[in-house]
């Protein structure tokens, strides 16, 4: 029998690292069990926008999942770099969500009023307005809702620094450990399998973002997660191009990081696990690019990278307990969000898994057994 633990976490992604790092620092004895290496996939795939209010449309329970999130990143930024040493590169400079034709400023305008309701801040800026903040826009774009709270980070510096904090507080991280099944016993779960051992724990986080349906399965639970590959390049401005986000559609944004880096991404692959960079990808990116900002033909080639989202059959993730084995958790399927989504994430699982989840929300939104019709 192996070393026994109070929690193995399956996935060493952001979320996985997130969740490790809230129930060792509650003193939890945990191990993170990854099948590569930490924050190998979608973690450091990521463009890490904390873009709540540019990514969701509408109320509701995921809604407030994210902007309460999105709110916490000061203070994770500043616990991360006190256990870790590692700074995520927090950049809250806010975001311009562009309107390219006057069907898109009208759409627009409407969504600012109702993003209003939850920050005052937010507002529209006409084509002048946006050419007085941004003069490297193309002059064509006809105004932009600005929202000046929005942010940034580093998200492989973000994933990384939650295993961190998590070994910080105790947590066994161990790499190259793939989860191929679980161990039952007396109707609940008892550990996981992997190829050389079975590990012995009280409870079990599935964390294993698109690829969490497939080990699921022996379970009887059969959760829609599928995979969804972006492709994103890079450009290194001599002088910077922006100076906030640009984000103009789920297909198409940049974002200036700290290091003068400008992430541009990304393309939208349904049901493939091959995470491979196409021409054809990064050349309907780069055309895009172009026509929202014009100077980046002249900017420094820097690199280009993919990397395979989790989305579910309804858009949210699944968050916890599975219906009939107790002891096993999931929290995957995060799809365009899990940097944003991740400190919450951690916090809320903990909770679950710690039995002092006071918010019944979360349980009804996104548990695993809801309708699939279900809008949120
Ligand atoms: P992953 O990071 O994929 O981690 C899952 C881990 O589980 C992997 O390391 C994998 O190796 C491991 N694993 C799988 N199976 C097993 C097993 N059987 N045993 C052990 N380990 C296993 N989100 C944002 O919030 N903002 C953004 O700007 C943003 N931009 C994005 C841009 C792109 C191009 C992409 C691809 C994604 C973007 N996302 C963004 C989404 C975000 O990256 C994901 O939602 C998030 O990383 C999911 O984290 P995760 O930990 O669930 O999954
Ligand atoms: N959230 C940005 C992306 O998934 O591409």
């Amino acid at each position: 029998m192996g070393k026994v633990f109070d929690v193995a976490i399956v996935g060493g992604g952001v979320i996985g690292s997130s969740i490790a790092y809230q129930l060792a620092k509650s003193g939890k004895k945990v191990v993170i069990l990854e099948k590569s290496s930490l924050a190998c996939q979608a973690s450091s795939a990521a463009a890490g926008m904390l873009a709540a209010q540019a990514e969701i449309e509408q109320d509701g329970p995921f809604f407030q999942l994210a902007l309460k999130s999105q709110s916490m990143f000061p203070l994770i930024a500043s616990e991360l770099l006190e256990y870790t040493g590692i700074d995520i590169e927090f950049v809250n400079k806010g975001m311009l969500k562009i309107a390219e034709t006057e069907e898109m400023a009208a759409a627009l305008k409407k969504q600012v009023a109702f993003q209003r309701s939850w920050d005052s801040s937010i507002q529209w800026l006409d084509s002048k307005e946006l050419q007085h903040m941004e003069s490297n826009l193309a002059p064509t774009i006809v105004g932009a809702m600005y929202l000046p709270n929005d942010g940034h980070v580093q998200p492989a510096k973000l994933s990384l620094a939650f295993a961190k904090a998590a070994a910080h507080f105790g947590a066994e991280i161990r790499e190259n450990t793939e989860v191929v099944s679980f161990v039952y016993e007396n109707g609940r779960i008892a550990g996981v399998k992997t190829s050389e051992e079975e590990i012995h724990c009280e409870q079990v986080v599935v964390a294993s973002g698109a690829w969490a349906a497939k080990i699921l399965r022996e379970t009887g639970m059969d959760l829609t997660i599928y995979p969804v590959k972006g492709e994103c390049f890079s450009v290194k401005p001599e002088k910077p191009l922006i100076n906030t986000t640009i984000f103009s559609d789920k297909r198409c944004y940049f974002v200036p990081k700290r290091n003068g880096e400008v992430y541009i991404g990304a393309t939208v692959v349904e049901n493939t696990f091959e995470n491979n960079v196409t021409a054809g990808g990064i050349a309907t990116l780069i055309e895009r690019a172009m026509k929202i900002v014009p100077q980046i033909t002249n900017a420094k080639w820097e690199r280009v990278w993919s990397g395979i989202r989790p989305q579910t059959g309804d858009g949210i993730p699944y968050i916890g307990e599975h219906p009939v084995w107790s002891g096993l958790f999931v929290a995957a399927g995060h799809f365009r969000n899990g940097i944003l989504l991740s400190p919450l994430t951690g916090i809320v699982v903990a909770q679950l898994l710690n039995g002092s989840l006071q918010d019944n929300q979360f349980l009804t939104a996104f548990r695993l057994d809801r309708k699939r019709e279900m809008v949120y």
